[in-house]
């Protein structure tokens, strides 16, 4: 979800064009709360720059990140949850439409899915949303509050911290706090209405690995 700090507009022909796929009462909400087409392209190349890659959605919306970010890397395979059931519908029939078998979506609680499987994880700034009053968000079926933003983003900060080195997380209107304990920025490129950032989980330092002495 944008944050209010907007510096330039979308590519509007190409998100016009997609969004044209989407129910007019989606699509009104698609210019604040889903990724335009051309931050999305950039964003998969950040997060699966080598063939195979397995890339996680965080809060998948109707799946335009997912549908675009598979066809720009046919080879990778880009997976969305989404906790809204009719948002998850409208992703499967886009990516369905869009002839994007790479692109799969699953309904359900994002942290409460296993993020381990993952080479990279994708975040536009998802929890943005409970903080917003009702006018703004995408529909009314979401109960918001600040301690729920609290723990949704603490919640995503420790499984950020527990997947392994090298792991990839890219940030678009950033994840609603710092990053992520463990985490190196990579690179910074301002597109669309703000930033996204790449993120690489680094290998522990010599001094905190376990040592075989002490086992
Ligand atoms: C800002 S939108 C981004 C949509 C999509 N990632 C994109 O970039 O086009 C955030 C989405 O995250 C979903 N979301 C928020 N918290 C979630 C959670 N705990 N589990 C699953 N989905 C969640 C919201 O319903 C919303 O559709």
């Amino acid at each position: 979800m944008r944050s209010t700090s907007s510096t330039s507009a979308p590519d509007l022909d190409e998100d016009q064009s997609f969004d044209y796929h989407l129910p007019q009462r989606v699509r009104v909400k698609s210019a604040f709360h889903f990724t335009p087409v051309t931050v999305a392209r950039r964003a998969a190349q950040l997060l699966a720059p080598r063939d195979g890659m397995r890339v996680l959605d965080v809060g998948a919306g109707p799946g335009k990140f997912c549908v675009i970010a598979a066809r720009e890397r046919p080879t990778c395979k880009f997976v969305g949850i989404e906790q809204r059931p009719l948002l998850v519908e409208l992703a499967q029939r886009l990516a369905h439409r869009m002839s994007a078998a790479n692109a799969t979506f699953l309904q359900g609680d994002a942290l409460e899915h296993d993020w381990s499987g993952y080479d990279a994880l994708y975040l536009f700034n998802p929890f943005g949303e409970l903080l917003l009053r009702s006018a703004l968000t995408i529909d009314q079926t979401v109960l918001r509050s600040q301690s729920r933003f609290e723990a949704c983003v603490d919640g995503t900060r420790a499984k950020l911290a527990a997947l392994r080195p090298g792991t990839r997380v890219v940030t678009y209107h950033g994840l609603g706090a710092a990053a992520p304990d463990g985490y190196e920025l990579a690179e910074r490129v301002q597109l669309g209405t703000d930033v996204l950032e790449l993120w690489i989980k680094a290998a522990p330092a010599a001094d905190d690995a376990p040592s075989a002495a002490a086992s």
